[in-house]
């Protein structure tokens, strides 16, 4: 493993060459340079097996961003790669519809509470799009309440128009609704995760006119109690659809999803990411009664049959239950939390390790608050150069190993380390060799 030698020229060269050639750099906002430590992470890999990749300037990484969650049982996974390989062989895509849809129906049917029908596609925020439409289409009605992140679509980045009165910024701040129809700024209202009188007060205002509530169920924490059960009640009161949107949190804390985890059950679910361990497919499924209008909407796209998103979908949630997943994603999570809080310790800092099992993060606790950016992005270019690629969170997948957790959180102690004489000495803006982290957007839910 590399000695704090950062390395990344072939990285950088490449990233200048694609500004040239893609405006914003890259396809996801979250793999910009500027997400990291840019200068010194890692921007292009050029291959990737089990909890590790290698960047194209040769050196290898524990990785812990896991493709955006989207890796759930490892880089490359044998099983999985396999199953597509032999599809592969038998057509990726055909001009009749394949029985994997009807297959892989039936065990989102078997494995999701909400699910009775279900509909796919190729993404996250195109799957949300369709729950939207779905919504719209079986109750006649216009208008969205959301908490949390949904995607790039027009329905969901309309909100950017609403700012806040208060702080001036838009829902995500940073990003400014440039393309998005101003006449779409009606039809979409965010609310707090954790407020019912906020939701139930939009819910009065906008009486007769939601379609549906479209969130996020948990995040980061779980759900203050009676929360989520408060939303439901709040939906059935007012006839609207309830929407979780499980691209993030659905798979890893229950195959079934958060609301299976957390008892409460939703009309409709989208998933997305880890279904298929990082290969393009997403779903839409929900109760028989909202899902079924579809069948008279316009709601149609060529490559939402391919077949390997369907097998790799149905290999990838047949293995998640083979190898017992959710014990294996509480004693990684536990190991690698006991192993960051004794980091924290051992360098002197105030903080814990928060967050769900399936996302652990260091939290610090910072003499002044305006420093948290530094501090973070600090800790992001520390890790970096101990081989380590992560944010202040983790997402563990199947794949980590104790060896990958004790390497993690040796590099943790020595990054940490350097945080703190920075916090002492008052400097820990001079220890940074690249610029402060951007965040792309706020979330409304944590
Ligand atoms: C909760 C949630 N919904 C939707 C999306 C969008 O998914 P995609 O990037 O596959 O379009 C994301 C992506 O981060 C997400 O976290």
């Amino acid at each position: 493993m590399r000695e704090k030698n950062p390395n990344v020229t072939r990285s950088l060269e490449t990233y200048k060459r694609a500004g040239e050639l893609i405006p914003g750099w890259t396809q996801l906002i979250s793999r910009r340079a500027s997400q990291f430590a840019n200068g010194i992470s890692p921007i292009y890999a050029q291959n990737a097996k089990g909890s590790r990749f290698t960047d194209i300037d040769g050196v290898q990484y524990i990785d812990w961003v896991s493709a955006v969650g989207a890796i759930i049982l490892g880089h490359a996974d044998d099983v999985v790669d396999g199953a597509v390989k032999k599809q592969i062989d038998r057509g990726s895509l055909y001009s009749l519809s394949s029985p994997l849809e009807i297959e892989l129906a039936e065990e989102l049917n078997n494995t999701i509470p909400s699910s009775e029908m279900v509909r796919y596609t190729k993404g996250g925020g195109e799957a949300c799009a369709v729950a939207v439409r779905i919504a719209r289409g079986t109750t006649g009605r216009d208008k969205i309440l959301f908490c949390g992140y949904h995607g790039w679509h027009d329905w969901y980045q309309a909100a950017n128009y609403l700012v806040d009165p208060e702080s001036g910024e838009f829902p995500f701040a940073g990003i400014e609704p440039i393309g998005i129809p101003k006449v779409l700024a009606d039809t979409i209202a965010p609310f707090t995760y954790g407020d019912l009188g906020m939701l139930e007060a939009l819910l009065e205002t906008n009486r007769g006119e939601v379609a549906a509530i479209m969130m996020e169920p948990i995040r980061s924490e779980f759900p203050p109690t009676g929360y989520l059960e408060g939303v439901k009640d709040l939906a059935r009161k007012h006839d609207v659809i309830l929407i979780f949107d499980e691209v993030s949190c659905g798979w890893r804390l229950s195959i079934g999803g958060a609301q299976k985890h957390l008892g409460v059950i939703p009309d409709m679910t989208v998933v997305a990411k880890a279904m298929s361990n990082g290969y393009p497919m997403g779903a839409v499924v929900g109760s028989r009664e909202v899902m079924e209008p579809a069948s008279r909407m316009f709601i149609s796209s060529s490559y939402w049959s391919d077949n390997v998103g369907l097998v790799a979908a149905l290999t990838t949630i047949r293995e998640l239950k083979r190898r017992n997943s959710e014990a294996r994603f509480l004693e990684i999570g536990e190991k690698l939390r006991t192993g960051l809080n004794g980091a924290i310790a051992a360098a002197g800092l105030s903080g814990a390790c928060t967050g769900l099992h399936t996302n652990p993060a260091v939290t610090l606790e910072l003499p002044d608050e305006t420093l948290r950016p530094t501090v973070t992005t600090l800790f992001i270019q520390e890790m970096a150069k101990r081989n380590i690629h992560c944010y202040m969170s983790f997402k563990p997948t199947l794949a980590h190993t104790d060896e990958d957790i004790q390497q993690t959180t040796d590099a943790a102690t020595e990054a940490l380390h350097v945080i703190k004489r920075g916090l002492d000495v008052g400097n820990v803006a001079d220890l940074l060799e690249c610029d402060i982290k951007k965040e792309p957007f706020r979330r409304l839910v944590r």
